[in-house]
């Protein structure tokens, strides 16, 4: 598809009849993303704050989220199904609020690793731990997941205490490799990595 030809609503709405929804908390709704949703993926990632922990401020460009990253995200629904990254919306009423994803991690793929990226606007009211929670309990419940991960920098403290509220247990700390994450310093590249496992999900470990 050429580029400008992408075609979305900019206020950040679906209608909910045609979407695929994969989860819902009271607050919240997870769907599978479509090739529509560029747009919504580049004005979340334009925010330098939102940036901050991931590319140091740095903006996704367009033609990445096409090209690259709407392509692998889309993949996820048939290569591990059913795990994969998700839009977010608020319940209330439809608007886009970011994306949730538990797919399998990136440096052990046996483990399933959750995350989160929410809009700034939405940032403080528990909605990352809404969301998170749900996929932890669908994870380790009608997903069958033995471990479930989640990584972060190391200063990335809201991050971090979202994997705190919901139960995940720090494991370990680690450095990124500098593949990926070309521009940070080994100092930058510090990270964390909390986990949980099913029969400490089950014993209660969790909100
Ligand atoms: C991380 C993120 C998803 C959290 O979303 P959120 O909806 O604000 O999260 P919640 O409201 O559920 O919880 C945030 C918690 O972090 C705390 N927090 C926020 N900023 C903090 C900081 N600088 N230092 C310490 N704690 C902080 C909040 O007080 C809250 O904890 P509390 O409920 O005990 O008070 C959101 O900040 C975000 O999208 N950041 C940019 C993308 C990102 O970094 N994603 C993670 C990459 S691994």
């Amino acid at each position: 598809m050429p580029r400008g030809a992408v075609s979305v609503n900019v206020a950040g709405t679906m209608p909910r009849p045609s979407d695929k929804v994969v989860l819902e908390t009271p607050r919240l709704y997870l769907r599978e993303f479509t090739s529509d949703d560029a747009l919504l993926l580049f004005e979340l990632d334009s925010d330098p704050e939102v940036m901050r922990f991931i590319t140091k401020g740095q903006s996704t460009p367009l033609g990445q989220i096409q090209d690259e990253i709407l392509p692998r995200v889309l993949g996820y629904y048939t290569r591990f199904p059913p795990f994969g990254v998700w839009a977010a919306h608020r319940q209330a009423d439809d608007a886009f609020i970011g994306w949730y994803h538990l797919r399998p991690d990136k440096l052990e793929p046996d483990q399933m690793e959750l995350g989160y990226r929410l809009k700034r606007e939405v940032w403080g009211r528990g909605l990352a731990t809404e969301g998170a929670a749900e996929l932890l309990r669908a994870g380790f419940g009608a997903w069958h997941c033995d471990k479930i991960t989640a990584r972060t920098l190391r200063l990335n403290l809201a991050s971090r205490r979202v994997m705190e509220k919901i139960g995940l247990r720090f494991e370990t700390e680690f450095l990124y490799p500098a593949e990926m994450l070309p521009e940070w310093s080994e100092e930058e590249r510090r990270a964390v990595k909390y986990s949980l496992r099913k029969e400490q999900f089950d014993a209660g470990g969790r909100l």
